[in-house]
């Protein structure tokens, strides 16, 4: 594995290395790739090793988030556009396959392109020419597109989303990112690595996770993957009162609980106690309370009023 993607794809796991594995393959050849995976488990990180072990990593790599430009933008987003192509048009753009010729285009969320934009796209990927928004000069471009998405595109082809001839043209190469949960020993040694990027990010002294979150981070869900890993790591190395990190063995309601019961249990055994202690005293003082007062060394009244909180009348 070259060194430097060691470096930036963390995790020792046989499944995250075999990942790494077919990263390398896939730089060095051409093809359209698609890569999938749940949120947060490094897509376009595994898009950018991707581009930056290719031959083209000395041009562009350019990210388009397909799922936040508007549907009547998105056709000069990526092909650019004459001057009074449409009303907001007020020069003209090269677009970004433009940008990224010679490197690589990286079409996030694919999945959210429509069946117009998707059109357009396939045209691109035939022949790799196109043209702007409102002109009829046909262009050329060198452009490497890698797709990434997080859904499930069977389920959008059913259901007509998604153009099935674009997919294929897409999914020549394909990677699924494996999920955090699935690879074993990553989310520690991913946490380990970033407390101490924090501590040099931010020039604080280094801080150290406690044996209960060691364990926690082992043993939770991770939902969110690396970014949820990453944040909570970085929160937590900000915020934390010492150097030792403690976080997940327990939700805030629950340790609310814990407190209540510590409380009940606490009131439980001094009631306990009182009620011990007053019976004895008070035997020792044939149930006179003035003279158990005076064994226990406690006022009169003091002493009469523990006696009624534990329902014993004054008799004397
Ligand atoms: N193997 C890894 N080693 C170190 N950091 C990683 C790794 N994979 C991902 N990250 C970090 O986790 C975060 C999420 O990664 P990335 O943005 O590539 O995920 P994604 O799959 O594209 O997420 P989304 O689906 O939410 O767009 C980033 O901050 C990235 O730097
Ligand atoms: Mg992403």
């Amino acid at each position: 594995m070259n060194e430097s993607l060691r470096f930036h794809l963390l995790g020792s796991s046989q499944k995250f290395q075999d990942i790494c594995i077919q990263i390398e393959k896939i730089a060095k050849v051409e093809a359209t790739a698609l890569i999938t995976g749940e949120t947060g488990t490094g897509k376009e990180m595994a898009a950018r090793a991707i581009h930056y072990h290719s031959n083209r990593s000395s041009k562009p790599f350019i990210p388009v988030n397909c799922g936040a430009l508007p549907e009547a933008l998105i056709e000069s987003e990526l092909f650019g556009h004459e001057r009074g192509a449409f009303t907001d048009a007020k020069s003209a753009s090269p677009g970004l396959v433009s940008e990224a010729d010679g490197g690589t285009l990286f079409l996030d969320e694919i999945d959210a392109l429509s069946l117009k934009a998707q059109a357009a796209i396939l045209r691109f990927l035939q022949d790799n020419t196109y043209r702007r928004v409102g002109s009829g000069v046909q262009r050329q471009a060198n452009v490497r597109i890698i797709a990434a998405s997080n859904a499930d595109f069977n389920r959008l082809l059913s259901i007509g989303h998604f153009r099935s001839d674009l997919i294929y043209r897409i999914n020549v190469l394909t990677i699924h990112m494996p999920a955090l949960r699935e690879r074993t020993g990553d989310a520690l040694e991913l946490a380990q690595v970033f407390l101490k990027r924090f501590s040099h990010h931010y020039k604080l002294p280094p801080k150290s996770l406690h044996p209960d979150t060691i364990n926690h981070i082992i043993k939770h869900n991770w939902p969110g993957n690396i970014r949820e890993l990453e944040n909570v790591i970085h929160r937590e190395f900000l915020m934390s009162e010492t150097n030792q990190i403690q976080f997940g063995n327990h939700s805030p309601t629950q340790s609310l609980d814990k407190e209540r019961l510590f409380k009940n249990a606490k009131a439980n055994a001094i009631a306990e106690f009182e009620r011990a202690y007053l019976y004895k005293v008070l035997e020792q003082a044939s149930g006179n309370l003035s003279e158990a007062a005076r064994i226990a060394g406690q006022e009169r009244s003091a002493f009469g009023k523990l006696a009624r909180k534990y329902g014993i009348q004054s008799s004397v």
